[in-house]
């Protein structure tokens, strides 16, 4: 059997002000139509049934979450933890879960910020990713082929030499989030691809994987699942959480581990990591605007208007963001769109 976890309790404050603890970028809405995570089910479900589709996230995104999906999932497949921990908790404590209700089966965890255009792409890599690790009983990871040399990805680089199957490609290394001079020689030589955020492996790969490298993971949810009703934590969840380390599934086992192998995805890909990148999957108008909202403008190109209810409006702009919600705007070049991150910690720092 064949089941999905959508992992969709990341905190996602680099779009803000678009996006805030209490609404993370998954349920930003793109390309003007739904959010990410709408999108994210409605692509899983082309490869699984609704009631194997699942996702896992924070006690605190529960309402936001189950009313998102409310027409597309099951509420019970909306796994709780009681707070963030990192996704190598997250993937140890939903493999462990759908352990407990299924016995056995193949798990693809998928991140619920990327953006994906083409769906038919996007269900044959998935299709691929399960047949692989059927038959090679690792771990198997989707590969896009990078188009810049960016750092806020993993890389993977693939062995040149092929295996018996030569659509499943060997990992000779797993890089996680390298810094910009590495990216520029990874980017260069070819020899590899990004890591998509997708993780396919029998329930027993996952676990044993996590066994082997993050013992304490193991014993703590193991112990904490044992006792809990499902799908919710309870105490037990939230001591085994307290005492765990916070760490990537990326870190903590990927990068370790020799047991995996990568699928390369043919399609295009984007993890939503700035307005702009967020704006550039709409279509800008004759002036090269991007426009979300109420928005005159007078000798205004090249920019991303944004406005959740008041009207905005500019004369003589080009190359800005403009972004305007409920209680909070912010004005910025395009070019520094990533700077928000800091501008939220400063923020955090001045209350
Ligand atoms: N439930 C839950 N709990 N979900 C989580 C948690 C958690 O504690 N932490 C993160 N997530 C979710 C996020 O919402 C996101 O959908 C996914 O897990 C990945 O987490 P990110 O925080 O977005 O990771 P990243 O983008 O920095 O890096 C990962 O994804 C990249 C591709 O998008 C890594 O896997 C990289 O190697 C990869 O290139
Ligand atoms: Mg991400």
């Amino acid at each position: 059997e064949r089941f999905a976890v959508i992992m969709a309790g990341g905190s996602g404050t680099r779009l803000w002000p678009i996006s805030r603890e209490t609404r993370p970028k998954q349920f930003v809405n793109v390309d003007n139509g739904s959010c990410m995570l709408v999108k994210t089910v409605e692509r899983l479900l082309q490869t699984v049934p609704a009631d194997h589709c699942f996702i896992v996230t924070d006690k605190r995104l529960k309402n936001i979450t189950r009313n998102t999906v409310k027409n597309l999932i099951p509420g019970e497949n909306i796994i709780l933890e009681p707070f963030k921990k990192n996704t190598a908790a997250c993937i140890e404590f939903a493999t462990m879960t759908l352990k407990k209700r299924f016995g056995e089966g193949l798990i693809c965890f998928v991140p619920a910020d990327g953006y994906v255009n083409d769906r038919e792409k996007y269900k044959e890599a998935l299709e691929r990713a399960y047949d692989a690790a059927e038959k090679t009983k690792a771990l198997v990871i989707v590969g896009i082929t990078p188009s810049y040399p960016a750092t806020g990805y993993g890389y993977i680089q693939v062995d040149s030499e092929k295996g018996d199957d030569e659509r499943i490609l060997i990992v000779q290394k797993f890089i996680e989030k390298p810094d910009i001079d590495n990216a520029r020689k990874f980017f260069e030589s070819g020899e590899f691809l990004w890591n998509g955020g997708i993780l396919v492996g029998s329930m027993d790969a996952i676990m044993n994987s996590v066994k082997k490298y993050l013992p304490e993971h193991d014993e703590n949810i193991s112990h904490a699942v044992k006792h809990s009703k499902l799908p919710t934590g309870n105490r037990y969840l939230n001591d085994a959480y307290n005492k765990i380390q916070n760490i990537s599934f990326d870190n903590g086992v990927l990068e370790k581990t020799d047991c995996i192998y990568v699928i390369k995805g043919e399609f295009d890909w984007d993890d939503i990591g700035s307005i702009d990148s967020l704006a550039k999957t709409g279509k800008a108008d004759a002036d090269g605007n991007m426009v979300s909202g109420r928005h005159l403008g007078m000798d205004t190109s090249n920019s991303i208007i944004f406005s959740e209810d008041a009207l905005v409006t500019t004369i003589g702009i080009d190359n800005l963001i403009v972004v305007s919600t409920k209680d909070a705007i912010i004005v910025c070049p395009r070019d520094r769109a990533q700077e928000v991150k800091g501008l939220v910690e400063l923020l955090k720092e001045k209350g």
